[in-house]
């Protein structure tokens, strides 16, 4: 049987911060109302750096916090609903940024449950005995998306990325994942693309920005994270005491605590970072993981849950012993 754990994890953000101040002056919105209904303060965004970019910085430190060699690496995953062309995929381009070897290399795109999505299929890889060692990253700019005279929704996003190296492991660490979607809702969360253009339809527009109905996002979310949560203690036999924390999401401090309050799990115990960089999608779970692990709030030997939701609708969760 091969087991498979996080050998090393990196995050990177852009340094140009956009705080709600900044906001006022684009939209009709005050501090206290982006606050108390988001926990959010600042978010940080790209202004010369693209996706690739964000990924390439957070791949590096990943690599290097978990001390492997790069030719090591068998495998490039990259979650994005960002990526800077439609092909190649940022994955691609990483692969060829860090002089990785001729590996297999692919995007995909599950919104802001990606990352969970591709730690579920580099981790399936692994345990068929296929691949060692795999580099995942969770990278955006979904500032590109967003429409910064809706107040409903520039207030809410963040450019980052967030990697992670997973490898095998001589003990059951990265011990189970739980993912789902369901498409028939997709509308309350939505960035349409390209319109059909072909030469009799030729004056549609080719740039949409991200729609939402908030409030059932914020339903579903508040449903869908407390049960993938219990789903996954109840499947492993554990119980909510035996967890040293949750990692959320960071879509809303809100969602994490009214799903912290559901499952009457204490709000100190679940990591927060939303203040500081606003709702980055793909990115959201690495970055929020690499931080706590960088403040100590993780510490290896621990046992947490990393949760998620997205577009989709999308969601996922895993149980890991750090
Ligand atoms: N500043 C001031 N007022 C605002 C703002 C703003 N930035 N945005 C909305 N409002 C107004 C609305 O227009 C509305 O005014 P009205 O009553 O005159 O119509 C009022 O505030 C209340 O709006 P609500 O929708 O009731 O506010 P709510 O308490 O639901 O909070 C929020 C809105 C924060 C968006 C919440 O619904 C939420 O967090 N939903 C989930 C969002 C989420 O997690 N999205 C994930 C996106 S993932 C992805 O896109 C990849």
């Amino acid at each position: 049987m091969t087991y498979t754990e996080i050998k090393g994890t990196g995050s990177y953000t852009p340094s140009k911060v956009l705080t709600n101040e900044d906001l006022t002056k684009i939209v009709e919105t005050s501090d206290e109302w982006i606050t108390s209904r988001t926990g959010i303060k600042r978010r940080h965004i790209a202004t010369d750096e693209y996706t690739i970019d964000l990924a390439e910085q957070a791949a590096i430190k990943a690599i290097q916090n978990a001390g492997i060699d790069k030719v090591d690496i068998d495998l490039v995953v990259v979650a994005t609903v960002t990526p800077d062309h439609y092909f190649p995929g940022v994955s691609q381009l990483l692969q060829a940024r860090l002089g990785l070897g001729k590996i297999m290399a692919f995007d995909i795109n599950a919104a802001c449950s990606g990352f969970l999505y591709a730690l579920e299929i580099v981790d399936k890889m692994i345990k068929s005995g296929a691949y060692k060692t795999a580099l995942i990253v969770g990278a955006e700019t979904l500032t590109r998306l967003t429409d910064w005279s809706d107040r409903n929704t520039c207030v809410l996003f963040g450019d980052a990325a967030g990697a992670m190296i997973i490898g095998t492991s001589e003990t059951d660490k990265i011990k189970d994942i739980i993912i789902g979607s369901d498409g028939d809702v997709n509308s309350y969360l939505i960035c349409d693309n390209v319109e059909l253009k072909n030469p009799y339809e030729n004056d549609k527009s080719t740039q949409d920005h991200i729609h939402m109905n908030g409030r059932e996002v914020f339903k579903f979310a508040t449903r869908i994270m407390p049960q993938t949560v219990r789903d996954l203690l109840e499947r492993n036999h554990l119980v909510l005491d035996d967890l040293d924390s949750i990692v959320a999401h960071q879509a809303n401090e809100r969602i994490i605590d009214k799903a912290a309050r559901d499952l009457n799990y204490p709000l100190e115990k679940c990591f927060l970072n939303i203040h500081e960089y606003g709702n980055t999608s793909a990115a959201s779970v690495p970055l929020a993981i690499d931080e706590a692990i960088r403040s100590g709030k993780l510490k290896r030997g621990d046992t947490f849950i990393t949760v998620a939701f997205g577009g989709g609708f999308t969601w996922g969760g895993a149980l890991i012993k750090y």
